[in-house]
């Protein structure tokens, strides 16, 4: 099914396919935090994470949002539209947590009233940095009317999926997303899972996510079989 390498990032590698507008995505058991300057690797991480996205994928498209995902093919990789990536990560926030402490002086546990949309501009080499509808626009990666296409998505995405974890007994406390354009509209594309989303057990607060590698807590690759062992209704 592989064609081509295009390209890596630091968790994923793609590859073009046979079909000029589809690609393979195959998701490493790499694992880096803080930009790249903290590296490591998580044991079968990029089962977890494609096993992961492509159950949230499916469910966001059975909940009407159009995402990249055609379909997971082997342990590790999902076929998927080929789209023109937005260099942006839309962050929703439910509580807060990680890089919101700081900025809010709020401690860690704290629930917002109301989800908060962050916006980032995807560049490793500046960390990727904080933003607003200005910078995007004046630096044109994305329009007007994409940047609010990818912000009602943005909100729809984080109210389907809250909803979807609360009922398997976890809260959804942040998320990071990143969009693309197809044939005229924008798509959800990327990955959905504990690399991008912090997931807390509510009823022992334990952390099912990759601040358990970020923060050095263990069984990190437990944490990450528990979220899809949840999501595939073999809980624990
Ligand atoms: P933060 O609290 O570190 O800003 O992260 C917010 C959410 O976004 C959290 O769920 C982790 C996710 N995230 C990424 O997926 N990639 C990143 O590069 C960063 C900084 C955060
Ligand atoms: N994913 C980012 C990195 O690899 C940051 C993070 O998730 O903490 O550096």
């Amino acid at each position: 099914m592989k064609k081509e390498f295009l390209y890596q990032g630091k968790a994923k590698r793609i590859f073009q396919t046979e079909e000029e507008d589809e690609v393979l995505v195959e998701f490493k058991d790499d694992a880096t935090a803080f930009d790249g300057r903290k590296k490591g690797f998580i044991e079968n991480k990029g089962y977890f994470n494609c096993s992961i996205s492509s159950l949230l994928f499916k469910h966001l498209e059975e909940k009407g949002v159009n995402t990249h995902f055609l379909e997971q093919v082997g342990p590790n990789s999902m076929l998927a539209r080929k789209l023109d990536i937005i260099p942006l990560e839309v962050v929703m926030r439910n509580i807060v947590a990680g890089s919101l402490k700081r900025r809010l002086g709020q401690p860690e546990g704290f629930p917002l009233s109301q989800p908060v949309l962050e916006l980032y501009y995807k560049n490793d080499e500046f960390g990727d940095p904080m933003i607003n509808d200005y910078h995007i626009r004046v630096m044109e990666w994305a329009t007007g009317e994409e940047l609010d296409r990818m912000k009602e998505l943005a909100f729809r995405i984080n109210f389907e999926l809250t909803a979807r974890f609360r009922i398997l007994g976890i809260d959804l406390v942040d998320l990071k997303l990143e969009f693309g354009r197809f044939k005229g509209n924008i798509l959800l594309a990327d990955e959905i899972s504990p690399d991008t989303c912090r997931f807390w057990k509510q009823d022992t607060g334990e952390r099912l996510d990759k601040d358990r590698f970020r923060q050095d807590l263990g069984d990190v690759s437990q944490a990450y079989e528990n979220i899809l062992k949840l999501l595939k209704g073999e809980s624990n």
